[in-house]
């Protein structure tokens, strides 16, 4: 890689070991990739920076205190850009339901006053895009979560590779990131075209799609025609989708992606025009092959993966006004806390809360490796493709509608 004197001087350790290693980091990432430059990064989402949870046994003190070693040491250099967090492993709500070890309850708060010392602002989410956090058209960010990143370059026009906890934090202390994939002009063109000949109808059919979708794309971008424009609940599903089944880093939708105001501009060479089709059919398949429910009770719902915006809670909340979950089901909802204090304000919390259900900050069932029933319905075909290897749960995709439905008859009626 080309270093300029000054990025020579990190790492020869002009600054400190740390940051040598941060920069070594980078370097060593860069020339992988084949990147010639470092360039400014201006937004930056880490992972890794919370207290393990239910993640290890209670009776192992030294995986706790490796956990929270790696967190010192990721925090022990302030960071120079704007860094958000990704999820955490652990909820701090309703800490005596979910029986949370006060160990770790205490854990996480010494985590919180040492991130936000180092200037980490602990938003806790995969969906920093729904609560604030909206880079824009071609701003150079370094995020961790697969989803949001296809989200933010897709959608935004926003540029971010896919990150680890080592290269965000790198790239969040540093500032700079090696110039490869979507972050240059070439590494943002179309690969091969998919033609959507049926009308979606529901977020989780734009689910369905990413599902097929990534799995046909591997690590390929995926040219979208026919669609309209999604909104943020629908581009969050397919976002998550493609980035589950495929290794996808962005995605466009002829129309719709910055780049992509029609075909030409983002499909120039001969060789990729592959044509696919996405129709009735595989749209079936796609929730037929996600389906692992091999009976027809629900015992556990879970609602926000990638985590629920305003919108989702409020309609979540409209869906249940007045009605009680059945029992024996547990009906969750995850979101950023940022959208739960919202939610609060609103009344959004208590009317779940009445009806039965609980609405869940920070975490998610496949992250936290904390799941509530063995037989789950979603809206989400990446927290079913995940539950049963990471809960051990039957998993049926519906929409959002249908899963309201199987919290309050403790049934799956859907015919998915
Ligand atoms: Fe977010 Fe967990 Fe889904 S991290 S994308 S809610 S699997």
């Amino acid at each position: 890689m080309n270093l300029t004197t000054d990025e020579r001087a990190i790492l020869d350790g002009r600054d400190g070991t740390r940051k040598q290693q941060y920069m070594d980091w980078l370097v060593r990432w860069g020339d992988a990739m084949g990147a010639t430059d470092l360039i400014p990064v201006t937004n930056v989402q880490t992972s890794g920076i919370s207290a393990p949870g239910n993640l290890v046994p209670l009776d192992s003190d030294n995986v706790v205190r490796e956990t929270l070693e790696q967190v010192w040491e990721f925090t022990a250099e302030p960071v120079s850009v704007p860094t958000f967090t990704h999820v955490a492993r652990m909820t701090l709500d309703y800490p005596q339901q979910r029986q949370t070890p006060q160990v770790m309850v205490d854990s996480q708060s010494q985590v919180i006053d040492r991130a936000r010392d180092a200037g980490i602002n602990l938003t806790w989410t995969c969906a920093p895009y729904i609560s604030g956090v909206v880079p824009t058209k071609g701003q150079i960010c370094a995020w961790t979560e697969s989803s949001a990143v296809v989200y933010i370059n897709s959608i935004l026009g926003a540029r971010s590779t896919r990150n680890g906890s080592e290269s965000a934090m790198a790239a969040a202390v540093i500032g700079k990131v090696p110039q490869f994939g979507a972050l240059t002009d070439m590494g943002r063109f179309g690969d091969f075209i998919v033609d959507v000949d049926v009308p979606l109808l529901d977020p989780a059919d734009w689910g369905a799609l990413g599902y097929w979708a990534g799995e046909v794309a591997g690590l390929k971008t995926p040219v979208f025609v026919g669609l309209p424009s999604p909104s943020t609940v629908e581009a969050k599903q397919l976002s998550a989708t493609l980035a589950t089944t495929g290794g996808v880093t962005m995605f466009h939708i002829v129309g719709v992606t910055p780049e992509a105001p029609e075909l030409s501009a983002v499909i120039t060479d001969a060789t990729r025009r592959e044509r696919f089709r996405f129709g009735e059919q595989e749209l079936t398949t796609a929730y037929q092959r996600v389906r692992t429910l091999r009976g027809s009770t629900i015992d556990y719902v879970v609602l926000g993966c990638p985590h629920a915006s305003l919108e989702e809670l409020q309609a979540i909340a409209c869906l249940l006004h007045d009605r009680q979950v059945h029992d024996g089901v547990k009906l969750e909802v995850w979101t950023p806390y940022a959208m739960k204090a919202l939610a609060q304000r609103l009344g959004y919390v208590s009317a779940i809360e009445a009806a039965g259900g609980r609405v869940l900050s920070d975490t998610c069932p496949a992250v936290s490796r904390v799941g509530q029933g063995h037989s789950m319905a979603t809206p989400s075909f990446k927290q079913a493709h995940y539950a049963p290897g990471m809960l051990g749960a039957e998993v049926a995709v519906g929409t959002l509608q249908q899963c309201i439905d199987a919290a309050l008859s403790g049934t799956w009626e859907a015919n998915l």
